[in-house]
């Protein structure tokens, strides 16, 4: 039995939107998919409005603009809105109806500068406007809302939107050069993995701060070289150092610590590598190599 009747998902065609929205439709919950424009979560009015229509017992928030770039223009308002302050209008509205809301965050919310995986007691230390958004909408969350569950992540892939997989297999399919720092290394994470286990801690009544990644770590470089080889296909993967890859500062360790959620639930994420290997084989080559439209490689998010 499903432990929530009308479960709301918040940026459900997005790319962990994809696959939240797939694993709590097999676990038989019955979800509420708004479309952007009839649940904005910048728009508190529309928000209320369309909470008052369906009363969803649970929220969740997998909403996002997730291009640094994009977050780092600063007469850009719009990142800012949707990173930092729909979660905040998100959390006062289930907080006042007493109901759970789920929350995503990111590595980005640290500086990189620590030689080991990010727990969830070091402190965040943003270097760009995307981790300043996402750590301020950590606190507001956290602190606003009683039964709020925030889950932090890193460099997700999976099916359903561009992620730098995708993208690396895509340029490499239309013979195009592939951009790769090594110096930047990541907690490479299946979004389904992620999904699975974010499903299981709404089903334990989690609450607070969790980091959820696959396990084991690895660089850009190495991550798109893993790509080209289980995809079969050459590629010219250049190494460029972080500050050319982006032109927002980029943390040169964005590794989360899974240790709390073994601790607490006894969770065992598997390695990077074998849901690497699962998402290729499942949705790689048929969603991209496959896929007739593979000229416009579009931008990847974080
Ligand atoms: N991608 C990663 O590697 C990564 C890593 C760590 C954490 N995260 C976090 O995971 C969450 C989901 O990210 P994602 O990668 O799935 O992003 P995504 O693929 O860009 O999806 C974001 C979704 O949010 C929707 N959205 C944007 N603005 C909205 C608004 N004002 N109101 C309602 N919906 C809105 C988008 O709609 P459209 O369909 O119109 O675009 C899209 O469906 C974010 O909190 C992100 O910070 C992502």
């Amino acid at each position: 039995m499903p432990k929530y009747k009308n479960v709301l998902v918040i940026g459900s065609r997005g790319l962990l939107g994809t696959a939240v929205t797939r694993v709590l439709s097999d676990r038989r919950y019955r979800l509420i998919l708004p479309e952007n424009e009839d649940m904005d979560v910048t728009d508190q009015e529309q928000v209320l409005e369309f909470l008052r229509h369906h009363w969803p017992d649970l929220i969740v928030n997998c909403s996002g603009v997730t291009d640094i770039e994009e977050n780092e223009d600063e007469k850009d308002i719009w990142p800012e809105l949707v990173n930092r302050y729909g979660p905040l209008v998100l959390a006062g509205f289930c907080t006042d109806l007493g109901i759970p809301l789920v929350h995503f965050s990111s590595s980005f919310v640290f500086d990189g500068e620590k030689s080991g995986p990010y727990t969830e007691d070091d402190p965040p230390s943003p270097v760009n406007r995307y981790g300043l958004f996402k750590a301020e909408a950590d606190e507001a969350v956290l602190s606003e809302c009683p039964r709020a569950l925030v889950v932090r992540t890193s460099c997700l892939f999976g099916p359903g939107r561009t992620n730098y997989a995708s993208l690396v297999a895509r340029k490499a399919q239309v013979g195009e050069p592939i951009e790769a720092p090594p110096d930047v290394v990541v907690s490479a994470t299946y979004t389904f993995d992620l999904a699975e286990v974010t499903a299981d801690l709404i089903e334990s009544g989690a609450t607070g701060l969790y980091h959820v990644v696959n396990a084991g770590s690895v660089s850009y470089y190495d991550l798109a070289a893993r790509v080209l080889e289980l995809v079969g296909l050459e590629g010219e993967l250049v190494p460029v150092p972080a500050e050319i890859f982006r032109k927002a500062k980029t943390p040169l360790n964005l590794v989360l610590s899974t240790a709390k959620i073994e601790r607490d639930f006894g969770v065992a994420m598997r390695h990077w590598d074998e849901a690497l290997q699962e998402y290729v084989r499942d949705y790689l080559h048929s969603d991209i190599l496959l896929s007739d439209d593979i000229t416009e490689a579009e931008a990847a998010g974080e």
